[in-house]
Order: structure tokens, then C-alpha cells, then sequence
């Protein structure tokens, strides 16, 4: 299993990559089309994601953020390759206009509202263990819905990855509200051991070398101290959620 650090040790979000490097980066990143579907991975990001593919075997690949479907449409040719037998499911505000060929099910939902979503489709019972990429909005409240809903519903040992913390360096953060980087600090001051970082995978071509700082995330066992939020105003907060779960 890849190495991880706990989430009480956060490290910094800084990723390997200079300025100057990353324009040029972002612009490849940007226009890269897999069988000539636009599909918005970095070059390393890909390299992990074939990596960790094969060591987790999903048997359940969610997406969510589908754009014209070329990660969802990747992710199932490589899981069809590896032998996974993974179903892919990707949902996004508005499906592909012209999905591309193949079993990926593109469903409609908000990563806000991602009950409604599952339940309308029954996605609560796909097969296990599931991996989960969030590759939506990208702002603050939207990432940080990403890690509440599925600290509920990943099982320990099952991924979410949080993707694009990297616009912090493209001096994006603003725009998104403090994005990715901002969500994930936070809900590790409020829930520690929800998730792991996994460092095997940030780290696989140089500390953070990735567009998804501290971005690839275990789920962790449960414990009793993961069970409620770690400041007494928010304990009192989580005895409301009947569903929040350690
Ligand atoms: C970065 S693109 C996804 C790229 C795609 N995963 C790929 O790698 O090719 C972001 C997508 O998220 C969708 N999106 C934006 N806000 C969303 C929300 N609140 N819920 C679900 N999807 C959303 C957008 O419609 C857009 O298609």
C-alpha cells in the first residue's frame, strides 16, 4: 500500500513545480485529448493515476466533473485494461453533449447535493471498494462538500482524490474562494483522521509534484477520536448529523 501521513501532520500545499514552469504546463495540461476526447490531466497526474489504478483495483470509479467525458472515458479503458471489472460513473451539473462510446454512466447532480444524485440512481450499492475523483467546481464550498459527503460514505482504505489544489500557484485562489488547498486544511483541523494523505502518490515524482497537493486522500478505520470534530463548538455541531460517521 502506498505511504501516507496522518492529517494531523498537514504539510504545505506547495507543489515541485516554479511559476514559469507551470504555464507552459497548464496550457498542455489544458488542451491534452485522450482518443480525441478533451481530457484535463496533467502528465504526471495521469502517470499516478495508472499507478494507482492497478495498485487498488476499484471495482467503482466515481467522477465527479465530466466536462466532454475524456478523464471518465481514460479511466474506463485503463480499468477495462487492468481487468478491474470497475463500473464508471460521472456526474456533472450538465452530461457531455456528445458522451463518448463506451459504459461510462453519465448521471446529472451538483457535488453539493450529492444525496440526491446517489439515491435517484442508486449509487450507494455500487461494487467496493470505490475510488472517488472530484474534479468539479474546484472552489472552497464545493471541495469541501466533496470531503464531508464521502468521509460519511468511503469505507477505510477506499480514495478520494481532491483534485487542482495547483491553482493556488496559478494564483487562482481567489477566484475559488481559497479552492481546494483552503478545504482540505480545514476539514483536517476538523476531522484529523478522516483521511490519510498519501504521500506514495503526491510524492511518486517529487514532493507534491502533482496538481493535486496533499490532494490524494485515504479513507482512514474508524476511531474514536475521528468520531466527532475535534473543537467542542463543533463536536456539539456533529451530534446533529445522525449519518457523520468516524
Ligand atoms: C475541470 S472540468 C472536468 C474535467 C474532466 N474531469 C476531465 O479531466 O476531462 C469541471 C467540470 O465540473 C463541472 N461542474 C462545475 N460545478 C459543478 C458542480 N457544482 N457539481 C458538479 N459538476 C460541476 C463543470 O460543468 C465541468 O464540466
Amino acid at each position: 500500500m502506498a505511504e501516507a501521513v496522518a492529517g494531523g501532520d498537514m504539510r504545505p500545499f506547495q507543489t515541485a513545480f516554479s511559476r514559469e514552469f507551470l504555464e507552459a504546463y497548464q496550457r498542455g495540461s489544458l488542451s491534452y485529448t485522450y482518443k480525441g476526447v478533451p481530457c484535463l490531466k496533467s502528465p504526471i497526474d495521469l502517470a499516478i493515476y495508472l499507478s494507482l489504478l492497478w495498485n487498488e483495483k476499484p471495482r467503482t470509479i466515481l467522477e465527479i466533473g465530466s466536462k466532454e467525458g475524456g478523464s471518465a472515458l481514460l479511466f474506463h479503458d485503463v480499468a477495462a485494461a487492468f481487468e478491474l471489472g470497475a463500473t464508471v460513473v460521472s456526474i456533472d451539473l450538465e452530461k457531455p453533449a456528445n458522451p463518448p462510446p463506451g459504459d461510462v454512466r453519465f448521471l446529472e447532480g451538483d457535488v453539493t447535493n450529492l444525496d440526491a444524485v446517489f439515491e435517484e440512481h442508486g449509487l450507494f450499492s455500487l461494487p467496493r471498494p470505490w475510488l472517488v475523483v472530484e474534479d468539479s467546481a474546484h472552489t472552497y464550498s464545493a471541495c469541501l462538500a466533496a470531503l464531508e459527503f464521502f468521509r460519511r460514505h468511503l469505507r477505510p482504505g477506499e480514495l478520494l482524490v481532491i483534485e487542482d489544489g495547483v491553482l493556488a500557484e496559478l494564483g487562482l485562489s481567489e477566484d475559488y474562494d481559497g479552492g481546494p488547498n483552503r478545504a482540505i486544511a480545514d476539514f483536517f483541523v476538523r476531522w484529523p483522521r478522516a483521511f490519510e494523505v498519501v504521500t506514495g502518490y503526491c510524492d511518486m515524482f517529487g514532493t507534491n509534484a502533482t496538481y493535486n497537493p496533499n490532494g490524494y486522500l485515504r479513507r482512514s478505520p474508524p476511531a474514536s477520536s475521528d468520531s466527532t470534530p475535534s473543537d467542542p463548538e463543533r463536536r456539539t455541531a456533529g451530534r446533529r448529523r445522525p449519518h457523520a460517521r468516524g
